[in-house]
């Protein structure tokens, strides 16, 4: 697990997308899994910048969101698709037959679900997974108690995941609490993940993810079990650390590594 404290969020996004660039350039036809919420917009704002300034081409890769609300019309303001939308794919040059969500409105979920899973599987599997995590540990919307070896499926959605989202639906307005999510297991699958975690209202559940035991009780900690997994943090979510110190020292000797060129 490579746990990164970084100086803000800015700093965050820009090592993640200075490393997703990098596996683009390796690879034009890369598969990114990518997750929606405030989290992951510094990494978008990036890529498009860098796709107008400096012309990276998107054209080749294939992308999977992690995660749709059930029983919103196509085309709501509040559906993922319309967050992706505003926030990259309308200002990079992924063509939309390359871009997938997990399945909403099929009259079998379960069916299209596991098509869906046979989607990503076709595709080769993720390259790299861009991941936020909830309040209460959450990724994707694996909510607490969600299987560890989980594949696509409808979830219910947890008290508090409705709560802390209740801040985008207007009064009155009909919030969904039901979502279609990559499991667990499929988190897993993706050979890259990137978390990004901001701000001390996540500081409880980076400190269960990533000093805790393994448990299904706090989602995020199932990435205990990946082997190339990135948490970048800010001061605030990584306040609770007991190992903050020790983080801080491994980044410092990645950084002289990389200077002698032996990384
Ligand atoms: C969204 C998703 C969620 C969010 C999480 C954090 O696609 O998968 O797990 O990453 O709820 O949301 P923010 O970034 O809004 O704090």
């Amino acid at each position: 697990m490579r746990v990164v404290v970084c100086r803000d969020a800015d700093e965050g996004a820009e090592i993640a997308t200075r490393e997703i660039l990098a596996e683009l350039e390796r690879k034009p036809d890369l598969v990114l899994g990518l997750a929606t919420g405030s989290t992951p917009i510094g990494i978008y704002q990036r890529l498009v910048a860098a796709h107008r300034a400096r012309g990276v081409s998107f054209a080749r890769v294939r992308t999977f969101n992690l995660d749709e609300y059930y029983g919103l019309p196509p085309g709501h303001p509040q559906s993922y698709r319309s967050f992706m939308e505003a926030h990259l794919f309308g200002g990079i040059d992924v063509p939309p037959e390359n871009i997938h969500f997990p399945p909403t409105s099929e009259k079998s979920i379960v069916a299209a679900c596991a098509r869906h899973e046979a989607a990503i599987r076709a595709a080769g599997g993720i390259d790299v997974q861009i991941l936020g995590i909830g309040t209460n540990g959450h990724i994707g919307f694996n909510e607490p108690t969600s299987s560890l070896a989980s594949r696509t499926r409808l979830k219910t959605l947890a008290e508090k995941t409705v709560r802390d989202n209740a801040r985008f639906y207007p009064e009155g307005e009909k919030q969904p609490t039901l979502a279609a999510t990559l499991g667990i297991g499929t988190i897993l699958d993706s050979r890259r993940i990137l978390l990004q975690a901001f701000g001390t209202a996540k500081a409880e559940a980076v400190r269960r993810s990533v000093e805790g035991p393994v448990s299904s009780m706090w989602p995020g900690s199932a990435l205990q079990l990946h082997a190339d997994v990135t948490f970048l943090l800010d001061e605030g979510s990584a306040s609770e650390l007991s190992l903050r110190d020790y983080f801080r020292r491994v980044r410092e000797n990645e950084e002289e590594l990389r200077r002698r060129g032996a990384l």
